[in-house]
């Protein structure tokens, strides 16, 4: 073994003050349903779900029998040239519980690669088209999708980014929604905010409506503290994309082109 400060130290941890928590550290044992249990047999209610990953619950039995089943049967498949018979299944039960004419799924190993993959397609697909001009991304303050260059370039962290001078050019961010001073002790989806999402209108008036690409935020801002959206304001951010994108399609082709989806 190595030589290190103390026996738990080679595991660099991310987003968490490594130092303080080795000296005491919180490890759990095991799991069931939604309790941890700790190295000294405590019982630890699992509020988050993991971190909002383990939504059924831990070590439930159907779900270890499926992959031991499957770890027994075919481990790993390529996914470039090749396939596995349960990924199109996968991805057709997918699309089927999804809204509208979303019809395809693209599977990735984490959110950051998802946020990273979709950031990618959003470009892409302008460029397919022959819009070379929309490469610009619209972010939101308070946002965070994820470690990799991408997604902290359109996340609104400013712990996350400050190392970073040389993010993603052409992003620019609407401002959050956390508005504690009229939203406290609200139930539910919070009444005032929804103006905020107008600042996109800005933004896109700002930067010309067809310079950009994509506008991505958190449905709900998780890591800045769960913040859920006010009432009214996820609906108003969709129709200005769909009004702004879509006129400056017609305009520019000089006739009635489809929607960007
Ligand atoms: C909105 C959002 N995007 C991206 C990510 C990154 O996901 P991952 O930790 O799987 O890379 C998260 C993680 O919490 C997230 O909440």
């Amino acid at each position: 073994m190595k030589e290190t400060e103390t026996p738990l130290d080679a595991y660099w941890m991310g987003f968490t003050a490594n130092r303080q928590f080795k000296k005491n550290p919180r490890l759990f044992k095991r799991a069931e349903g939604m309790h941890f249990w700790t190295e000294n047999n405590d019982k630890i209610l699992d509020g988050i779900a993991g971190l909002w990953c383990v939504n059924a619950g831990h070590c439930r039995p159907r779900i270890i029998e499926s992959i031991q089943k499957q770890a027994a049967e075919l481990d790993y498949a390529p996914a470039f040239q090749a396939g596995h018979p349960l990924a199109f299944e996968l991805a057709d039960r997918l699309v089927s519980y999804l809204p509208g004419d979303i019809n395809h799924a693209f599977f990735t190993n984490s959110g950051s690669e998802s946020v990273e993959t979709a950031l990618k397609i959003a470009l892409a697909y302008h460029q397919a088209k022959g819009n070379c001009r929309r490469t610009r991304l619209i972010g939101r303050e308070k946002g965070y999708h994820g470690v990799n260059f991408g997604g902290m370039s359109v996340g609104g962290l400013p712990a996350n980014r400050k190392m970073f001078p040389n993010l993603l050019s052409g992003v620019d961010h609407l401002p959050h929604t956390h508005d504690i001073k009229k939203n406290a002790f609200s139930r539910g989806v919070p009444e005032h905010g929804i103006e905020k999402a107008d600042v996109l209108t800005d933004l896109l008036t700002l930067h010309d409506p067809g310079s950009v690409a994509a506008v991505i935020v958190e449905p709900v801002a998780g890591s800045a503290g769960v913040i859920l959206p006010p009432q009214g304001y996820l609906k108003r951010l969709r129709e200005i994309c769909d009004q702004s994108l879509f006129q400056y399609e017609m305009s520019l082709n000089g006739a009635l082109v489809s929607k960007m989806k």
